[in-house]
């Protein structure tokens, strides 16, 4: 089975994207032959500034590799490195029709947030799933908002196979419903447009301080509390094992139970967590040729497929 994801690079990832999106990810390495790049491209449609880019696309191949991406397993590649993904995204457009753009929600939405309606940002489903059936994925794990992006690749690969005979495979979308929603600070959902995050590799005072932040009812220590309504319990249990959980739910219900006490165990746990990751983090960060190097021999992988795949795909529509 062929899997394959991409991730925006877009800014410092928290423990909502850690939670919601990176764990699945590499836990997926386990079950078949994954495929995972940083859509560098995509993310060309909302950031603007080449320093920025560049930063964030290393961050995230950082913070991947840090977690436990493993590059001998997983073909870790970015988006700009493998260009062969452009030239399928031209052929998918010429069987792409205008209207099925035109319904788009992530486009409709940004339009109505003030974004300009450039013809990247148009066009981003086109490229999305040239990026899926370059590759020939069988399933494609993404979050809910991505469902439709997934609906209208597996339309253009239909249409294509269609016009110029059977050359695309069908990908199935594989929705991370399971997966709740991590809250954040102020208990809307954790997102970086809200503010109110805490990033895994933050530094340790700032960290502490950010949980120290974290929005509460004004019950008194001796009070008994429901955990089930707290912010911080439900950041907790993400961290603490089984009995952890149970332990401090107890205390919760039994009041005399302060909530700095709960944020400092919080904090604990997080550290700990991450402790390892962090170390990791910096021994890559030291040295970003190694990260590079892995980046480029995901490409040359990654090539590999995608250019049998395209060319099928010259040779079907009468171009090679
Ligand atoms: P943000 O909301 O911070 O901008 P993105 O929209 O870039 O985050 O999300 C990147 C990935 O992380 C997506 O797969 C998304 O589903 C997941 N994700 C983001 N925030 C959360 C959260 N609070 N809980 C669970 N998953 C999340
Ligand atoms: N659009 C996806 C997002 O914003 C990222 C992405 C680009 C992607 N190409 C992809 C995801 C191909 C899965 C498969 O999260």
């Amino acid at each position: 089975m062929r899997i394959l994801s991409g991730i925006q690079p877009s800014g410092r990832l928290h423990i909502g994207n850690y939670f919601g999106m990176m764990r699945p990810a590499l836990d997926l390495q386990e079950r078949g032959q994954a495929f995972l790049f940083i859509a560098d491209y995509h993310a060309m449609t909302t950031i603007t500034a080449a320093d920025e880019l560049r930063r964030a696309s290393l961050d995230v191949a950082l913070d991947f590799l840090a977690c436990g991406l493993d590059p001998q397993r997983t073909v870790f590649y970015r988006q700009s490195d493998v260009p062969e993904v452009h030239e399928l995204a031209w052929l998918l457009s010429t069987v792409t029709p205008v209207g099925l753009l035109e319904r788009c929600h992530a486009y409709k939405d940004k339009l109505a947030r003030g974004a300009s309606a450039s013809h990247a940002l148009f066009a981003y489903p086109v490229l999305m799933a040239a990026d899926i059936l370059a590759v020939r994925a069988d399933i494609v794990p993404v979050g809910q908002d991505q469902k439709q992006h997934l609906e209208v690749a597996r339309d253009i690969a239909v249409k294509f196979n269609q016009r110029h005979g059977e050359v695309f495979h069908l990908p199935d979308p594989l929705i991370q419903e399971h997966v709740s929603v991590v809250p954040g600070l102020d208990g809307q959902k954790m997102s970086k447009s809200y503010n109110n995050t805490i990033e895994i590799f933050g530094a340790q005072k700032a960290t502490r301080k950010t949980v120290m932040r974290i929005v509460t009812n004004s019950q008194g220590v001796e009070e008994s509390k429901d955990p089930e309504k707290c912010n911080v319990f439900a950041l907790y249990r993400l961290f603490a094992d089984e009995a952890r959980t149970q332990e401090m739910a107890r205390r919760y219900r039994a009041g005399g139970l302060g909530y700095g006490e709960v944020k400092q165990a919080l904090f604990e746990l997080l550290w700990q967590h991450f402790e390892p990751y962090r170390r990791r983090r910096e021994e890559l960060a030291a040295d970003p040729r190694r990260v590079e190097t892995v980046l480029a021999e995901g490409a040359a992988r990654a090539r590999e497929e995608i250019t049998r795949t395209l060319r099928d795909a010259r040779r079907a529509v009468g171009v090679s």
